[in-house]
């Protein structure tokens, strides 16, 4: 069955942040869930059926490449920076999803919270339990999205929230064999952190990830000084945080590092030369006071880079809000990042850190029709911004202004998954 959309149209290529594609009265069509066309309307109307007319701004669905489905109930959890944070408010909280019906109850309200706020794919940190990767599988299957994620691997973690190498390797392998190919799902191994694991279970992530091709590799990454200061005095014969995880395998193209708030220009090379990529967290970090990223060194070393709410230390789940603070933490170190690259960051740069830009992303023909229908003028504030505005600045008025009262709708496979209420 063909569906057509008429609307304004805005993408980001995957190949390049400044190859911006706009229709301005554009014309969508999607067979199947698959874009088969997409061009201006003037261009098109003749070949299709009479168009569906969509109002707003219609951009590719977000992708939130790191984000804690366990921790949305932990959002605001006052006082502390990372590793007090963790201790104090996160794993107490994780420790309650050993029980299924927990994590079947938190997981489908973290999806519909990512549909809410126009995000179509994640890649999701669970919790060491194998069931809960389970429960956001399911409820991910149901509302056909696209979610990669993986039991955390911790055999250093506290009591109720530790597994071993043998069973987090057991886990890990009945998981991938349980849900591979099941939907629009995908696998990563997930060692939690450097700190969380023994230097057998490291040893072993990397094996299992040399083991699966076609999984990814998830963790974090030099987000905290204390954390940093942790990490050197454990491993003392380490160049710097990334060789840690380099001498256990575990820095290749299919790795994803949340974080790299605090990089040196030796990790920033080798990540760029194994075509590791990092996903960059700028609301968490504000909020556990780990510093801002440097879009200058990353730019300077052609990191691959995408965009994480990094919910429950990200404040909101809000892609549109977290270009808006990677906006501010970019003039924080003297950076400039424009909203259209902010847009790519959300969109077609997560797409192709989570290595998933042949399906989503950019909203070319050929892929899934995942996308968003943006409302500049959402409040009455934002519409006084952005009238008579060109379309830079409904663009940055979105992500300074914007958060779910901006998205008018969102689709998933070319269909409608969720609609704002008037
Ligand atoms: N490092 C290890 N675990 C976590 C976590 O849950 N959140 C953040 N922000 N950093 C981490
Ligand atoms: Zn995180």
């Amino acid at each position: 069955m063909i569906r057509t959309y008429r609307a304004e149209l805005l993408s980001v290529s995957h190949d390049s942040p400044d190859a911006v594609r706009h229709e301005s009265d554009g014309l969508l069509a999607v067979e199947d869930g698959i874009v088969i066309a997409r061009g201006a309307y003037a261009d098109l109307a003749d070949s299709f059926p009479e168009p569906e007319v969509l109002p707003g701004l219609v951009v590719p669905g977000f992708i939130d490449a790191h984000v804690h489905y366990p921790q949305t109930d932990s959002i605001a959890s006052h006082g502390e920076q990372l590793l007090d944070w963790l201790d104090r408010h996160i794993f107490p909280a994780e420790k309650a999803f050993v029980d299924k019906a927990h994590a079947d109850d938190v997981a489908p309200f973290f999806l519909d919270e990512l549909l809410r706020n126009g995000t179509t794919s994640a890649l999701v940190f669970p919790t060491v339990h194998e069931q809960s990767v389970d429960a956001l599988f399911e409820a991910a299957l149901s509302r056909n999205m696209r979610i990669i994620s993986g039991k955390v691997l911790m055999d250093l973690g506290p009591d109720g929230l530790n597994d071993t190498v043998a069973s987090g390797r057991a886990g890990t392998e009945a998981l991938i064999r349980r849900w591979k190919r099941r939907g629009r799902l995908g696998y990563a191994v997930t060692p939690r952190f450097a700190l969380a694991s023994s230097d057998a279970q490291l040893a072993d992530a990397g094996a299992l990830l040399a083991e699966h091709p076609d999984v990814l590799m998830h963790t974090h990454l030099s987000e905290n000084l204390h954390e940093i200061a942790a990490v050197a005095t454990r491993f003392a014969d380490s160049a710097d945080y990334l060789d840690v995880y380099d001498r256990f395998g575990l820095v290749t193209a299919r790795s994803v590092f949340a974080h790299g708030v605090h990089l040196s220009d030796r990790a920033c090379r080798r990540l760029h030369q194994s075509g590791a990529g990092v996903a960059v967290c700028p609301s968490s970090n504000l909020f556990l006071g780990s510093g801002h990223f440097d879009f200058g060194q990353a730019q300077r070393h052609a990191l691959r880079l995408g965009l994480g709410t990094d919910v429950g230390a990200g404040t909101t789940f809000s892609m549109l809000r977290t270009a808006g603070l990677a906006y501010q933490a970019a003039l924080a170190r003297e950076d400039r990042l424009d909203p259209f690259r902010a847009l790519y960051l959300a969109t077609a740069g997560s797409a192709a850190l989570l290595h998933i830009e042949d399906r989503v992303g950019a909203l070319e023909v050929g892929q899934e029709a995942d996308f968003v229908v943006l409302d500049s003028a959402a409040t009455s504030l934002m519409a006084r911004r952005t009238v008579n505005a060109d379309l830079a600045t409904r663009l940055f008025t979105l992500q300074i202004l914007g958060d779910e009262r901006a998205i008018a709708s969102t689709y998933v496979m070319g269909e409608c998954a969720y609609k704002r209420t008037p």
